[in-house]
């Protein structure tokens, strides 16, 4: 496995990944559910604007992996060089490629990048339904220091 940093061509490859990965952990699914699609857009749109987002505002802190110069997942990053407080905000791999490491070689990357750029410190998050951030990030040291609920609620006339 290697790892590069994005490109423009990258971008339809992880939408596609963002769209089979966050399968069961995504809070726009979880919307989705309850309250069926809304506005026309589904969970998979939204959270494919959330991963817009990232390559908008910070694509030189996307890192790309991949196998036989195919992409299998991707994790993006912020930096805050005020604050010194990094982030990791999408990290995602191939269902048939999870559970072989390349999720902590991305990791590493990551924190590596985020290390170089000066940042102190670094979040990430992950929901109480996602089985695997919450063995993994503990796992290599980050430290819970919240838990938040999210709500949604139907305008009414
Ligand atoms: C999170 C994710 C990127 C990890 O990628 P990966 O390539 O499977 O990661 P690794 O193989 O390096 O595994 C890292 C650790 O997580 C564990 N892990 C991976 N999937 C797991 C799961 N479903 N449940 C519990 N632990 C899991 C691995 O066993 C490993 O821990 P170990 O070293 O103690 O064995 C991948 O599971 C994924 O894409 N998930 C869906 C999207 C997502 O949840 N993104 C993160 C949002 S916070």
């Amino acid at each position: 496995m290697t790892i590069r940093t994005f490109t423009k061509a990258d971008r339809e490859i992880l939408r596609e990944i963002t769209s089979v990965c966050y399968d069961g952990v995504s809070i726009d699914q979880n919307i989705e559910k309850l309250f069926s699609i809304i506005a026309g857009k589904d969970w998979i749109y939204r959270k494919q604007k959330h991963l817009e987002e990232d390559i908008a505002v910070y694509p030189e802190g996307i890192f790309i992996g991949e196998i036989e110069n195919k992409a299998v997942g991707y994790i993006s990053t912020r930096v805050d060089s005020d604050t010194r407080i990094g982030r990791i905000v999408n990290f995602a791999v191939l269902p048939a490629c999870q559970k072989k490491g390349i999720g902590a070689h991305l990791m590493d990357h990551a924190m590596t990048h985020l290390k170089n750029k000066g940042m102190e410190y670094v979040r990430i998050e992950t929901l109480e339904q996602n089985a695997a951030g919450r063995h993994f990030y503990p796992k290599i040291g980050f430290r819970e220091v919240a838990r938040q609920i999210h709500y949604i609620k139907k305008v009414t006339k």
